[in-house]
Formats: structure tokens, sequence, C-alpha cells
């Protein structure tokens, strides 16, 4: 596990972030497949069926999400948030066309609605800003314990370029989310919910997808003990900001 506590981007205002946005989007990876051999029919299987969720789950369009932002930034007087949300939608999107490519390569199809997907996108709307975010920001570190795992599932170097890229966007976006749940309430309640959401995610998560975690090095204990881990730096965070 990384540690992101100590991070300077922990610092970041929304003027600030949206500056990172701007600079990291200039960087776009161009994936390269010139060193691509090929995978074999076990691999194929064991690694697409997560790779078909994750691309679906990165690709939204942030329509619901831009209009809770918007009431937010108008509360708060924080209008370079509305701009900042902007590009962090572009990223994820971003996210999505590169799995799309890596899958395109393969052959593989996109899935139109995935069940993980479907739970998350119905989670996040059924409250404010805060809904959305708890959920968006857990679906991102769960996320860095997946795609750790799955760039040790193959020798692909493609996939492992596309995973360090990953990598290296979802850690800022757990402290730019975790700079946002620092301006709303966030007492026991909420630690105590962010807690059981989490719980509850890892479960189905691990289910549909252990064997890409159990490939990449994780077991069970590993996987629960990172994704905790995530969460308390982010909780931690949360709390930091307010001094
Ligand atoms: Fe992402
Ligand atoms: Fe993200």
């Amino acid at each position: 596990m990384i540690n992101i506590t100590h991070s300077k981007m922990n610092r970041f205002n929304y003027k600030l972030w949206n500056k990172y946005f701007m600079a990291n989007d200039r960087k776009r990876l161009q994936i390269d497949f010139s060193k691509e051999t090929g995978l074999t029919e076990t691999e194929k299987k064991l690694i697409f069926p997560s790779i078909q969720a994750f691309q679906k789950g990165e690709g939204s369009d942030g329509a619901f999400l831009m209009y809770v932002v918007e009431e937010f930034a108008f509360k708060y007087q924080k209008k370079e948030y509305i701009e900042a949300m902007r590009q962090f939608v572009k990223e994820e999107n971003w996210h999505s066309a590169y799995l799309k490519k890596y899958m395109d390569y393969y052959g593989v199809k996109s899935k139109d609605r995935t069940f993980l997907d479907e739970c998350f996108r119905r989670l996040r709307k059924l409250g404010g800003l805060k809904c959305e975010i708890t959920v968006l920001v857990t679906a991102e570190m769960i996320a860095l314990t997946y795609y750790d795992a799955l760039s040790r599932c193959t020798d692909s170097p493609a996939l492992k370029e596309i995973c360090a890229q990953m990598l290296h966007d979802e850690l800022p976006h757990i402290m730019f989310q975790s700079y946002t749940l620092s301006h709303m309430e966030k007492g026991w309640f909420d630690r105590t919910l962010r807690v059981f959401f989490m719980a509850a995610t890892l479960l189905p998560v691990w289910i549909a997808y252990h064997e890409v975690y159990l490939h990449g090095g994780y077991n069970l204990s590993r996987y629960i003990r990172e994704n905790m881990g995530y969460l308390k730096q982010s909780i931690f965070m949360t709390k930091k900001y307010d001094s």
C-alpha cells in the first residue's frame, strides 16, 4: 500500500487541482502495442471480465455528478470546483478509453451494463454530493488494488503500461475527493458509514474478481488490509483539512 497522507497534493485547493488536472491532461498515455506478444486463452478468461466491468465503470458522463457539484460550488462559494470536477470526469473517461483500446486490440467487446457498475451508479444517486463522492472514492480505492493486481496477472507490456497510468492518476483522485469530503459533515456516523460501505463493496468485488487478485499477489487478507488501509488514509486526510 502506498502512503499518500504526506503528499503535498493534500494541501491543494480547487484552483491548484484545476492546474494539476490540466497539466496531467497534456500527458495522456499513448499505449505502445509494438511489444505485445499475445495472451493465452487462459489469460484472456482471467482478465477480460473484470476489465470489461472497469471499462464500463470508468466511463460515466457525470451528468448527475455535475448537477450536485454545481450546488456544492454555489453553497461553499467554490466556483473552481466545477471546472476541477469536469477535468476529473474527463480523466476518468480517458481511463475508460485506455481499457477500450486494449480490449479492441484483443477483439473483446464492451459491456453495456455490469452488475457492479449498476449498483455503484444507483448508490451514487441516493443522496447528494456527499453520497456521490463517498461511493466514487470507495470505487477509486478498490481500483488501486485492482490495477496493481491486474498488472501482475500477465506479461503484457501494454496492460502494465495502462495499469501504471491508472495508479498514477487514481492516487491523486483519492486526495481530491477527500478534500471535498472535508467540507461536509464528518462525525463518527459518516466515518462508520464509509467503513460499512467499503466492507459491503469489498465482498461482491472479491466474489466476482478474486482470481485476478489471487494471480496478482493478493490473498483475501491482503485485499481487505490494503483497501481498508486506503480508507483509513482518506478518513485521516478528511480530518486533517480541519486544522
Ligand atoms: Fe479511473
Ligand atoms: Fe478515479
